[in-house]
């Protein structure tokens, strides 16, 4: 029996329904660029990318980046994600809400970026790409998990949040952080819904000081080696691998410190569905599917290959966040 669903445009797509066919397109599309070879373009950084071109690279424009190994994080217990993958597997919504954005995130313009850090803090500061750049890069080899059921393993490129955290000296009173990312309405024109439609642009997160604050939460710059292509959210973007992956917003442009839990993007949508807490939890299923299990791609050396896998509390970092919430780690 073929089942179709099709999925109101607020909704995440269900995995099980949605990926079949979108991983085999992308698989073929995949063997057509591999066959005439990819190359990363490296730009200066000085170079003006504000292009809407699509070229058949999804590597274009990144630079080379090293930063030395944080030897906690240098072994998930799984392979590396095939990095092409990883590149051409993705959920950006500003630019559609298929897998297939990375062509039209070409057209986010990444240099020059701000960050502004503001709200319940001592010291605000914009850092712009340089500052983030002052940061002590590290390379971290995390698990990623998606709230649709898959998981990759990605080595970011990046520092901890919470030196930033550190050096904005949040105040007693600052509880929450709201993250936001980019948008704008004549370049992240993927969400091409009925006006009618409510969806609370621009993009959002949040997190607690403490979550924040923990040695786990990470700021990506890059990945694989280079900075980030912008279809993973450069030029940076949150990374909290204990939490389902729509928690960390790509390309972020603001953080502020709050009193109160802020208003999120999904958790605004649909409340339900995507709590703002969102640990990955695998005996709390979301209302639409099974959290117990996950598809992980890559297994057996094979990049393109998927294999069902128990998911884990916290996806397996309950040693670094279990005493943040009141549940015991199993
Ligand atoms: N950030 C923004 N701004 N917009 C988005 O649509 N999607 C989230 C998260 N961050 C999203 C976002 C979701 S649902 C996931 S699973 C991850 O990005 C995917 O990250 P990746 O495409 O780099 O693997």
């Amino acid at each position: 029996m073929v089942f179709i669903h099709i999925p109101k445009p607020w909704q995440l797509p269900e995995f099980k329904v949605s990926h079949e066919a979108a991983f085999y397109n992308r698989r073929r599309f995949l063997k057509g660029v591999v066959g005439v070879g990819i190359a990363s373009t490296v730009l200066p950084l000085t170079s003006c990318d504000r292009s809407t071109r699509q070229t058949t690279d999804p590597l274009q424009g990144v630079i080379p980046l090293r930063a030395p190994q944080n030897p906690n994080f240098t072994d998930a217990g799984r392979p590396l994600t095939n990095e092409l993958f990883a590149a051409t597997y993705n959920n950006f919504y500003e630019f559609g809400s298929s897998k297939n954005i990375w062509p039209a995130a070409q057209s986010l313009p990444t240099n020059p970026w701000t960050v502004e850090v503001s709200g319940l803090v001592k010291n605000p500061k914009t850092y712009d790409l340089d500052d983030l750049m002052q940061f002590p890069l590290e390379e971290r080899i995390y698990r990623f998990r998606c709230v649709e059921a898959w998981a990759m393993v990605v080595p970011w490129l990046g520092f901890p949040m919470r030196l930033m955290l550190e050096a904005a000296e949040p105040l007693s009173t600052a509880k929450f952080v709201r993250f936001t990312s980019f948008y704008d309405r004549d370049i992240t024109t993927g969400p091409s819904f009925p006006p009618s439609q409510f969806l609370p642009w621009p993009y959002t997160e949040g997190l607690r000081v403490d979550e924040m604050a923990n040695d786990l939460a990470f700021f990506a710059i890059g990945a694989y080696g280079h900075t980030l292509p912008k279809q993973h959210g450069a030029p940076i973007r949150m990374v909290v691998p204990w939490k389902y992956g729509f928690k960390g917003a790509k390309s972020v442009v603001k953080i502020e410190f709050v009193d109160a839990q802020p208003a999120t993007y999904w958790n605004t949508i649909s409340a339900n569905e995507y709590k703002f807490e969102s640990n990955v939890e695998p005996d709390v299923p979301h209302p639409r599917w099974s959290q117990a299990s996950e598809r992980l791609v890559g297994p057996g050396g094979n990049p393109y290959a998927w294999e069902e896998v128990p998911s884990r509390l916290y996806n397996g970092y309950g040693e670094f966040v279990a005493d943040l919430y009141d549940r015991a780690a199993v």
